[in-house]
């Protein structure tokens, strides 16, 4: 009797390191067998997404900031968009009625420039998409009596494209480059463009050395910074788990005393017997 009690004590161990492992603590299966009508948790809005990356800091025409902050949604027949600028976009299905897919298409990260403007912002390292990819979407921008969010297309496997309005982007200048660089890197690139016309520069030299350019600016995102924005993001997943896994022990520990009790009354109930 008490080598079952013992095996079942292992079993429930290994079975709650298992379930940390993937995140499922709300269904421990010891849960209503133990502790008779526990309730089953939903898991809280802002654990529903597993991030991959923080987002990159603001960088950008200093206007926009006005955005950073704020969320915008919009549906098609199947899902809900939520897109936050400067932070994130993510896709909810509303047709299923249980367990909805929900997704992250991309964390804020930089900016697409395309002839001296800004003309979309990336967002990157979204949810997985297959083997070793993840979703990813570009937030373009156009001038509208509103701000808002006006669809959200997918015209390549996970490669998502946000078309976002706003009366900010209506200006003139309101999305060039150059006036909205420091002075240093203004006269670098005025030196690159001369090299470019006098022909000192091939095409892959002229954009890597702008690339450069748009990097110093915080425009562009480095390999490095990338590396450790997602290993932010991971941190953050590790604290979550840690978490989870203190959790799911003093969950074992109170099973293994209840089962301490157990024992206890089975030996006390033998040795009546023997008594008797
Ligand atoms: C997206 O960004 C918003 C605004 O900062 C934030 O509240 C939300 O938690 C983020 N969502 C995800 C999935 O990171």
């Amino acid at each position: 009797m008490i080598l079952i009690f013992l095996s079942l004590t292992w079993q429930l161990t290994a079975a709650v390191n298992e379930m940390v492992a993937m995140r499922v603590i709300s269904e421990l299966p010891s849960a209503g067998y133990v502790y008779g009508s526990q309730q089953k948790t939903d898991a809280k809005p802002e654990e529903k997404y597993n991030v991959r990356m923080k987002p990159a800091r603001f960088s950008g025409p200093e206007h926009l900031q006005d955005l950073s902050g704020k969320c915008f949604k919009c549906r098609d027949q199947k899902y809900e968009y939520v897109m936050c600028p400067f932070h994130n976009i993510t896709q909810e299905d509303i047709q299923a009625y249980y367990e909805p897919y929900r997704g992250v298409l991309g964390v804020w990260s930089d900016w697409t420039i395309e002839n001296n403007e800004f003309v979309a912002m990336n967002m990157i390292e979204g949810s997985r998409c297959g083997e070793g990819t993840h979703r990813s979407t570009k937030v373009t921008f156009s001038c509208g009596a509103i701000s808002e969010l006006a669809e959200v297309t997918e015209p390549e496997k996970c490669r998502y494209v946000a078309k976002f309005k706003t009366p900010l982007v209506c200006g003139q200048n309101a999305m060039v480059v150059y006036p909205r660089l420091p002075g240093t890197l203004q006269r670098q690139w005025d030196e690159v463009e001369q090299n470019w016309q006098d022909g000192d520069l091939t095409e892959k030299g002229y954009k890597r050395q702008l690339e450069a350019i748009f990097v110093k600016a915080g425009f562009h995102l480095s390999p490095d910074m990338k590396r450790s924005l997602l290993h932010k993001a991971a941190g953050k997943t590790d604290e979550s788990c840690q978490a989870a896994l203190e959790a799911a022990l003093a969950h074992v520990s109170q099973l293994e005393e209840e089962l301490k009790l157990k024992d206890d009354i089975i030996k006390e109930l033998e040795e009546n017997k023997n008594i008797a």
